[in-house]
């Protein structure tokens, strides 16, 4: 016997089939498309890039594997753009809404695909007339206003690629993106909308500029009407731009293999890396995966991803994947609690939300808000729930499913990393039995399996998550460093695709995601996951929200500190936070119980909403605090800090 790769304790069997209705309904009800994708993966793909794409010219090769460079639907040819706008208008849609947009002071704006393929080709050919072309690369900085979709559209109409920088990263991340993807323009805005204030982004950009030469131009979107510096020659309005340009602008054969977008994600050292997405594989995968995992029906469906476009999530579920299929989606600016904290439950309530697609820590505070709030809105439309971005626990997934889904819709866990591009595993609705805090099954078409220390495939228990075979929407690289590409992913595991992340494997062949295998902690030569202590925090009555970090002890080698927050509260007795911790002991057994439990007021994320253990570990361990650039709320550390060291509370 050897020692268990990481140990799995935390055990949930409750399950849940597709509610009756649903299933009645679903495009798909039965594991056809399953048998299809096993008997033969690459047919398989190729039928739903047919069926589900619009080509100038079809493919004649569908796969060409070199580990680790894939190249899918090779001479095929076509236009993202086209896909997403003009097929619909030409098959008469013009009229249906594409987007219904809400600004966060409650403006609106409802553009149609006729409206929005107008508004693409005249932002393209502005993009043409400022001396872009097939082949650049362009950065956005914006907020979530419909300017920001119709740029990623407009870029991908004339083959230029865009590098989409979250509109709340610094200067300086800025500056390490547009460098690393030399970027001829940047396409930005005065600012945006954010907690009942205007958050300013030309400032921004104007502080990066110095020090980006390859920068000629930048566009300027007016969303707060804020005042902004315009330097002659080099900055232009949105507006202006428009106003000025024709309406017909056609779009460019692109190669199923052209790049359609960069991407930077951060990776365990301080530069970003570009993830590199192309044109054929992306599109037939996110939209697959759009239309069968959100079980999308067109006609009558509202589909809601509240995620931010600048991250993967917005870029596959918000912009390309629902326009792909001819969604109605609801794109909305600003923050959950503003002017309340029922701000998304009354604007499912008000466009008939069917679909809502959003994160684990978002559900987690709706939770610690209380389940009030949800309640004064009829949510009857929600017919199914997404999540996405971390290990949901199953005590928010129980939340989730009774007081936003009323009981009666089936939650979809999706994992997947921006390096796939689209979602990797996740029940289909219609089919799968859910349980709760697992993401289930690779979709049809997607190879994954659980390894141990030697890379040998696992029947049960806990290990890493590796994809074997390629798939369309995979990342195609490092943009400008292969050998990273190279040594990060494919490496650890010969042949196979590593995703960085903990996964367990139960009696029934489910999958569990157990986090980041770097958040795996080492007790006493256990190896424990930090999702599953936190599961167990979480499962406590008085808990809304936990970390789990491990820190050096020269006992155990590493112990386990966990972060609570409350309910409602934000003291906790000795005797509550023993029974804390206690509560651990009982739900995973005793070698997992935290060896101490602080009681904290907020956790500090990223502003993408994963918790930054790194910080945690260091206030553990009374160190100083590394680079917090990227920490949303920087004062959350301190309080924290002055909690842990006024706390005196150990064995
Ligand atoms: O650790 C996994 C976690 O998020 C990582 C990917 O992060 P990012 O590239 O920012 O993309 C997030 C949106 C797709 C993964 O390696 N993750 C994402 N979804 C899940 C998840 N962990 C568990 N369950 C999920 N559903």
């Amino acid at each position: 016997m050897t020692e268990p790769t990481i140990e799995d304790y935390f055990v949930e069997n409750r399950t849940f089939p597709p509610p009756r209705g649903f299933a009645d309904t679903a495009l798909v009800s039965d594991r056809s498309l399953y048998e299809e994708a096993a008997a033969d993966p690459e047919a398989f793909w190729a039928r739903q890039a047919r069926e589900l794409v619009s080509w100038f010219d079809d493919f004649h090769t569908v796969l060409e594997w070199e580990l680790p460079f894939a190249r899918w639907f090779v001479g095929g040819t076509l236009n993202v753009s086209y896909n997403c706008l003009d097929r619909h208008v030409e098959a008469g849609r013009g009229d249906k809404v594409a987007f219904h947009w809400e600004g966060e002071p409650g403006d609106t704006r409802t553009l149609t695909y006729a409206e929005l393929l107008d508004e693409v080709c005249r932002f393209a050919n502005a993009l043409k007339g400022l001396g872009l072309q097939r082949g650049d690369r362009v950065a956005i900085y914006m907020p979530m206003i419909p300017e920001l979709p119709v740029a990623m559209l407009a870029c991908t109409r004339i083959g230029v690629a865009h590098s989409v920088i979250f509109g709340g990263f610094s200067p300086d991340s800025i500056i390490d993106r547009v460098n690393d993807a030399e970027a001829r323009a940047v396409i930005t805005a005065d600012g945006g909308f954010r907690r009942g204030a205007p958050s300013l982004l030309k400032p921004n950009v104007d502080a990066a500029l110095p020090s980006t030469p390859t920068v000629e131009h930048v566009v300027v979107a007016r969303r707060t009407h804020s005042d902004v510096d315009m330097v002659e020659g080099r900055d232009h309005w949105y507006h202006e731009l428009i106003a000025g340009a024709g309406a017909d602008c056609p779009p460019e054969r692109m190669h199923a293999e052209d790049l359609l977008y960069l991407l930077y994600t951060s990776g365990t050292t301080a530069k970003p890396k570009g993830i590199m997405h192309t044109t054929g594989g992306y599109l037939t995968q996110v939209a697959f995966t759009h239309r069968y995992v959100f079980d999308l029906h067109p006609d009558d469906d509202v589909y809601w991803c509240a995620a931010d476009i600048g991250w993967v999530t917005g870029h596959s579920y918000i912009v390309y994947g629902p326009l792909a299929n001819g969604a109605t989606s609801v794109i909305y600016e600003g923050t959950p609690d503003t002017p309340g904290r029922d701000r998304l439950w009354d604007i499912a309530e008000r466009y008939g939300v069917t679909q809502l697609y959003t994160a684990p820590t978002a559900i987690r505070t709706f939770m610690k808000w209380g389940h009030e709030e949800p309640a004064k809105h009829d949510l009857s439309k929600l017919r199914l729930l997404g999540s996405v971005g971390e290990p949901i626990n199953p005590e928010a997934w129980m939340w989730y499913h009774t007081h936003v889904g009323g009981g009666r819709c089936p939650i979809v866990d999706t994992w997947w990393q921006t390096e796939t591009g689209a979602q990797m595993i996740s029940p289909l609705p219609g089919v799968t039995e859910l349980k709760p805090g697992s993401a289930t099954f690779p979709l049809p078409g997607i190879s994954a399996e659980v390894v141990d220390d030697h890379g040998d495939p696992i029947e049960r228990g806990g290990g890493y998550l590796t994809l074997t075979r390629p798939w369309p929407g995979m990342l195609r690289g490092i943009w400008g460093d292969p050998e990273r590409y190279e040594a990060t992913y494919w490496s650890r595991f010969p042949g196979r695709y590593f995703a960085g992340d903990g996964c367990k494997l139960d009696d029934d062949g489910y999958l569990w995601l157990l986090g980041r295998v770097d958040d795996v902690m080492n007790i006493s030569g256990h190896r424990i996951s930090t999702t599953e202590v936190e599961s167990a925090l979480v499962d406590h009555d008085a808990v809304a929200e936990a970390a789990v970090v491990g820190a050096s002890d020269d006992v155990t080698g590493q112990a386990i500190i966990g972060y609570v927050i409350l309910k409602g509260r934000v003291e906790a007795s000795p005797e509550l936070v023993e029974e804390i911790r206690q509560h651990v002991s009982v739900k995973i057994g005793p070698t997992a119980r935290p060896k101490r439990v602080f009681v904290v007021p907020d956790l500090p994320k990223t502003r993408s909403g994963k918790i930054m253990r790194r910080l945690l570990r260091d206030v553990a361990e009374g160190r100083d605090l590394g680079d917090t650039t990227t920490l949303a709320d920087a004062t959350v550390v301190d309080a924290i800090r002055a909690g842990a060291s006024a706390d005196a509370g150990e064995d």
